[in-house]
């Protein structure tokens, strides 16, 4: 293979999610989700933004499409927003919200792109919030395995490949103790080790429900968002504790860890004592299904370096450079470090980059251009690290840039832009950036550019 190309095979997507650009909250029947309650709680978001419009994407979509062929994509990675299926989180189907996505997926199909949906990323609907706990509860586990059986049934016949769950954190420590997701608690740090483990089952128990629904074999999996470090450079004893920091991080050993070895490590919960979750050998297993695929997100990583004594590493500080409004971190060697250390735990696992780009708060041009020099430095940074994993047989299959469009991202309202194309959040106008011209382009040559 030349260097810095990409199999003919390869997938390139990019990634958006339900929340941040469908709107319509309150259209064909959808139900509160989470995240809509939060909004609506003074301070919770920047300038008390909300999505209720957002991209308008519900609505748009066929524009929105056209945008996706336009740029090329082979794959689109979106989310299924569970209150729109199941607007009180259980029980009664909202046919209109499965019908949306089956038109949405056969237009993708007809285009030549392939589907990754994600099953919920973080829109938990509010009347488990209110009637359970939300993930404070496994019966809220129980009800995403329902919900995900129900999903993968009905559109089995024409979607394949599937993700569980976005970045676990986000929505349970994050959420619970820490009270900077929806719904924004700050419980006690047990509660957040609760919470993510009552996830993790769910992704487990989805897996298994979504496999038994299926109409024909569906390749199952997860997005998941570890702690990533990278040795300061690539001699032996920075890249060995680079490893132990990987597996030192609680992060990884709460997640990612338990759901490809089936089990806590033993050093975990002696660490954790008391603040441990409660779970059974029974649960270990449901969370040890083994994977079809498995999604990363990457949007930094901390340099690590050996020393001596003590854990045998340390980290340093993000290298970044300042464009005078932001400083942006720079690390485009974390995602090749994180993919080596995935595949160095799971070897035969498929990888698929499922984020991975770049906020600030660029502006247009008096001609109308977006001259997002910064995101298409960082594209091509991380391209050439994908193709490096590729050259080195690192089964990578796809790479989802983070995001198709501008859009409601969480706590930051619409302040951060993401998107390879801009929306005037106005007029809903669309504007391609320099940074999705520059990715048209690498997807059309399949090398970097
Ligand atoms: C990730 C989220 C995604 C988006 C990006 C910028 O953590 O999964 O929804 O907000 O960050």
């Amino acid at each position: 293979m030349a260097e810095h190309s990409f199999p003919p095979d390869f997938l390139f997507g990019a990634a958006t999610a339900a929340y941040q650009i469908e709107g319509a909250v309150g259209e064909d029947g959808r139900g509160d989700s989470i995240w809509d309650v939060f909004c609506r709680q003074p301070g919770r978001i920047k300038d008390d933004q909300d999505a209720t419009v957002a991209c308008d994407h519900y609505r748009r979509w066929r524009e929105d499409l056209a945008l996706m062929r336009e740029l090329g994509l082979t794959a689109y990675r979106f989310s299924i927003s569970w209150p729109r299926i199941l607007p009180d989180g259980e029980g009664t189907v909202n046919e209109a919200g499965l019908a949306h996505y089956e038109q949405f997926v056969d237009a993708l199909l007809e285009a030549g792109i392939t589907p990754y949906p994600t099953l919920c990323h973080w829109d938990l609907p509010q009347a488990l919030e209110s009637r359970y706990g939300g993930w404070r509860s496994k019966e809220v586990s129980r009800r995403f395995a329902d919900y995900a059986g129900l999903v993968v049934g009905r559109l089995s016949d024409r979607v394949t490949t599937w993700a569980t769950l976005n970045e676990i954190d986000n929505m349970t420590r994050r959420a619970y103790h820490r009270g900077a997701s929806a719904p924004g608690l700050t419980l006690s740090r047990q509660v957040g080790a609760q919470t993510t483990h009552n996830a993790v089952l769910a992704h487990g128990l989805g897996v298994l429900a979504a496999r038994a629904a299926a109409k024909r074999p569906v390749a199952m999996g997860l997005v998941e968002d570890p702690e990533v470090f990278w040795p300061v450079w690539e001699s032996d004893e920075h890249v060995a504790a680079t490893w132990m920091a990987y597996e030192a991080s609680w992060f990884n050993r709460a997640k990612l860890l338990p759901i490809i070895e089936g089990r806590y490590r033993d050093e975990h919960l002696a660490a954790e004592g008391a603040d441990a979750p409660e779970f059974t050998d029974d649960e270990m297993r449901i969370i040890g299904t083994p994977l079809d695929w498995l999604g990363l997100n990457c949007y930094r990583g901390q340099p690590v370096r050996a020393v001596p004594g003590g854990l045998g590493f340390n980290t340093m500080p993000i290298p970044a450079f300042d464009t005078g409004v932001t400083q942006i971190s720079f690390t485009p060697l974390a995602l090749y470090w994180m993919l080596r250390w995935v595949h160095r735990l799971a070897p035969e696992l498929p990888l698929a980059i499922t984020e991975n780009g770049l906020g600030c708060s660029e502006g247009i041009t008096t001609d109308g251009e977006v001259l997002d020099v910064n995101r298409k430095e960082v594209l091509r940074l991380n391209l050439e690290c994908c193709a490096r994993a590729l050259a080195e047989h690192i089964p990578l299959r796809g790479y989802f840039a983070w995001s198709l469009l501008d859009n409601f991202e969480w706590g930051s309202g619409y302040s951060v832009r993401f998107g390879l194309v801009r929306v005037n959040y106005a007029t809903q106008q669309r504007t391609v950036k320099l940074s999705g011209n520059y990715y048209r382009e690498v997807i059309r040559a399949r090398r970097v550019l």
